[in-house]
């Protein structure tokens, strides 16, 4: 079969809202690819011997067109692909088409129900994956409850956010997890950038260009101050609005005062925000006691994994009515008259109402799945554990974005070397 056929055949295999969109999907995919040098670079590091080959991977990512281009390394590397979306709001029609295009087998669209999103992920698992990538742990959970035939064939996988690394660890701790994964979050060239900077952008664009509403001035209001809160907080702070931290940790709280912003429990910030934004991967952070004393007025949007940090269930029954005031943005109008605005159903809104991170970012997060399956690949039989990306993996995605930013570091001399080995420094 030529190439362009067994392209035509991905298409077919696929399950698409519209595989018509594909020629817009590619043109995301091409302009992300451009600046994504660090992927690149494994690609070509690795490409020419196909170490993956004779593999299928199994992916379950938010697709959009840097998760695409990820998808499309990894086929270079000589890997069978299938893809389905994490989350039934942050698929792109046009991406999952250009992609299918391309010779990946695709099973999502935006929009998915409940039952198709399942399905999906079971059309992915139908593949019979040698390896995997999940984003939040949908697809591991799967292959645990329904799908346990396929776990003797699965050599590991690699889990992108903290939400999946909390299911995973409490799979390890009850002794159920059954093949290895590589907490990809975890890594310093991860969270340090992806959780920070790249929640921080990309929650501020979703949030501006689905409401289009100024922010310096306002108050915003954080909820969680883990790496992602944090990156949340500082481009608040840098868009010009005061900012209120709620956490409920005392040592995150002190180091949220001490960065300067305010810290107060929920009910004080219910009463001043304009904008509230979860990012704690907990449940009903923002609830019916809160809402109860909310501002008048108030955007509320989630950044957490699931869309539950802030309560529909609340919001629902303290209405009389709701409507979609504008693409994205539901409003509440509360029986005392007051109203809330909730953004993207309350799903991830850098993702559901945005692109989700910068490429630059997603560029360093990618190549650190990408390599986390050449190292699963290349080391067969390890034990089902949780395992931390190898210090080498990371410091090597480091050192490329660099030399891809041209920036060059010192290194230590030998003399230095011997110096910080001995424990009779300073004398
Ligand atoms: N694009 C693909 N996956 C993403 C993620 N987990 N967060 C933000 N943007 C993404």
């Amino acid at each position: 079969m030529s190439e362009e056929e067994r392209s035509e055949s991905k298409v077919e295999q696929s399950s698409l809202r519209n595989p018509a969109l594909s020629e817009s999907g590619r043109k995301k995919i091409e302009w992300v690819a451009a600046h994504m040098p660090v992927l690149a670079e494994i690609k070509k590091l690795h490409g020419s011997k196909r170490p993956l080959q004779g593999k299928r991977v199994a992916v379950c990512l938010h697709l959009e067109a840097k998760t695409a281009y990820m998808a499309l390394v990894i086929k270079e590397l000589g890997a069978e692909v299938a893809i389905t979306g994490s989350n039934p709001l942050s698929t792109q029609d046009d991406v999952a088409a250009g992609l299918a295009s391309m010779g990946v087998q695709v099973h999502s669209w935006y929009g998915a129900s409940s039952a198709e999103y399942n399905d999906f992920l079971n059309k992915v698992l139908d593949f019979e994956p040698d390896l995997i990538i999940d984003d939040g742990g949908d697809l591991v959970a799967k292959l645990h409850t329904e799908r346990r035939d396929l776990l003797p064939r699965i050599v590991g996988g690699a889990e992108e956010t903290t939400t999946g690394i909390h299911r995973l660890r409490a799979m390890e701790a009850s002794g159920e997890l059954a093949f290895p994964m590589m907490a990809v979050n975890d890594a310093h060239c991860k969270y340090l950038f992806d959780n920070r900077y790249g929640t921080g952008q990309s929650v501020w664009d979703g949030i501006m260009r689905t409401s289009n509403l100024l922010v310096a001035g306002k108050t915003a209001v954080v909820v969680g101050y883990g790496w992602c809160g944090k990156g949340v907080a500082l481009r608040a702070k840098g868009l010009g609005a005061r900012v209120v931290i709620c956490e409920i940790d005392p040592i995150k709280s002190t180091e949220a005062w001490m960065d300067g912003f305010e810290v107060m429990k929920m009910e004080r910030a219910a009463e001043v925000g304009d904008f509230f934004v979860t990012v704690t991967g907990c449940t009903d952070v923002i609830r019916r006691e809160h809402l109860e004393r909310i501002k008048d007025g108030a955007i509320l949007a989630n950044a957490g994994h699931f869309d539950v940090e802030i309560s529909k269930a609340d919001l629902t029954s303290l209405s009389e009515e709701q409507d979609e005031v504008r693409q994205n943005i539901r409003r509440y109008r509360f029986t005392d008259g007051r109203s809330v605005y909730l953004l993207a159903d309350g799903r991830l809104v850098n993702l559901a109402a945005g692109d989700g991170h910068p490429a630059e970012i997603m560029d360093m997060t990618f190549a650190l799945q990408v390599s986390s399956l050449l190292y699963l690949n290349e080391h067969p039989g390890l034990e089902a554990r949780v395992y931390k990306i190898p210090e080498r993996i990371d410091r090597q995605v480091a050192a490329l974005m660099l030399t891809s930013l041209g920036i060059e570091i010192d290194r230590l001399t030998d003399a230095q070397v011997e110096y910080l080995k001995s424990w009779q420094q300073g004398t």
